[in-house]
């Protein structure tokens, strides 16, 4: 982190558009609920990175308050943590612009997210898909936030959210302005795949809808979506060595793992020798278990919008108290007449 000597502070953030899945639980708002008693933390609900692609407007509201209502669900406590939609504070925006002008064209080139996400009719893509990760630096140090709780496929727009911090502090002479931010990645968890295709990450907008388990999915659906998991012929290994080079029965122990909070080691100690006939029953019903509370309580707040407007509203006002100050300071560095 440098030599910055500001507070710690944690800042993390969930696109909606989409449902709240699987592997964004265990990536992600699991940490959120651990790290908020350690730090002073501000979880947002990033509606202006979703709309880099488009998004029906009721949707994205009701997806705002569903993404929401899913970090309350898993834990996170809107009296401690700061809980708010991006589009609320400005200053993200305002930071960005600056930002933009930052970066250089070189360091987005090669985000291959952009790469991924705009396919090959790049000429189409949206001019904020490109600029996507310079956003993202902008909600990270707008609160200067030292950790950021992510998923593996993160760690890129991280680096360039540390390098963007970097060159900030360079060229305007600024030591230590901004901190550079950690990404905290590392625990079971970090990188879910598909349950159709251990090579791709499991994402709420694959077009398969057996590929992806959603905070939402009743227990028979679960069931069926592990059911019809792919897999190969061979029963589990008895060690973590043999599950090399078999991502899909790679993925299943990943996720029993991460839910059960047992290694590797432990999980093929127990269903070492048998078949996916055995192992997806159990699967199933340790998924059943740890996502049935948090569901319910899901549907539970999502039928409260007015208590949901509220926490939003609330946290808001608490993140700009913090991110409109550091605004002010930027300007006041880059130059920028009162
Ligand atoms: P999003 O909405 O795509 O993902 C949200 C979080 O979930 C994690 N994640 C996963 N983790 C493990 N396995 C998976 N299959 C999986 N899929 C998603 C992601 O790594 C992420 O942590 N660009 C961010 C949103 C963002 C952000 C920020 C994050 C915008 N501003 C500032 C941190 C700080 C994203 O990927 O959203």
């Amino acid at each position: 982190m440098s030599g910055y000597r500001g507070p710690m502070r944690v800042l993390s953030g969930i696109q909606p558009s989409g449902g709240m899945q699987l592997g964004n639980y265990l990536g992600a708002i699991r940490k959120f609920v651990e790290l908020q008693h350690q730090y002073e933390c501000y979880y947002c609900v990033v509606d202006m990175h979703a709309i880099t692609v488009w998004q029906d407007p009721e949707k994205l509201r009701e997806q705002t308050f569903h993404i929401a209502a899913s970090y309350l669900a898993a834990g996170v406590d809107p009296n401690i943590a700061t809980v708010f939609h991006q589009s609320a504070v400005g200053a993200h925006a305002e930071l960005a612009w600056i930002f933009n002008c930052v970066a250089r064209l070189g360091w987005i080139d090669r985000m291959t997210q952009f790469k991924d996400k705009a396919g090959k009719d790049k000429e189409r893509a949206s001019v904020g898909l490109y600029t996507y990760p310079v956003l993202q630096a902008a909600d990270i140090l707008v609160y200067k936030a030292t950790h950021v709780p992510v998923g593996e496929d993160q760690k890129q727009h991280l680096e360039l959210s540390r390098d963007i911090a970097g060159k900030f502090n360079h060229d305007f002479d600024a030591d230590d302005f901004f901190p550079l931010p950690e990404p905290l990645i590392k625990g079971p968890g970090a990188r879910i795949m598909s349950l159709r295709d251990g090579a791709a990450k499991m994402s709420k907008s694959d077009p398969s809808e057996n590929a992806c388990i959603f905070l939402s999915d009743d227990s028979d659906v679960i069931a069926r979506k592990i059911k019809k998991a792919k897999t190969d012929s061979e029963p589990l290994p008895s060690e973590p060595k043999g599950l090399e080079g078999r991502l899909e029965a790679a993925n299943l122990v990943g996720i029993y793992a991460a839910l059960s909070g047992k290694p590797d080691a432990d999980v093929l100690k127990e269903f070492g020798g048998q078949g996916f006939g055995a192992f997806k029953p159990a699967l199933a019903e340790l998924v059943v278990e740890k996502l049935a509370p948090i569901s319910a309580e899901l549907r539970r707040l999502e039928a409260d919008p007015g208590y949901l407007q509220q926490v939003l509203r609330n946290g808001a006002e608490r993140a700009a108290a913090v991110a409109d100050p550091v605004v002010a300071e930027v300007k006041e560095i880059v130059g920028f007449l009162p």
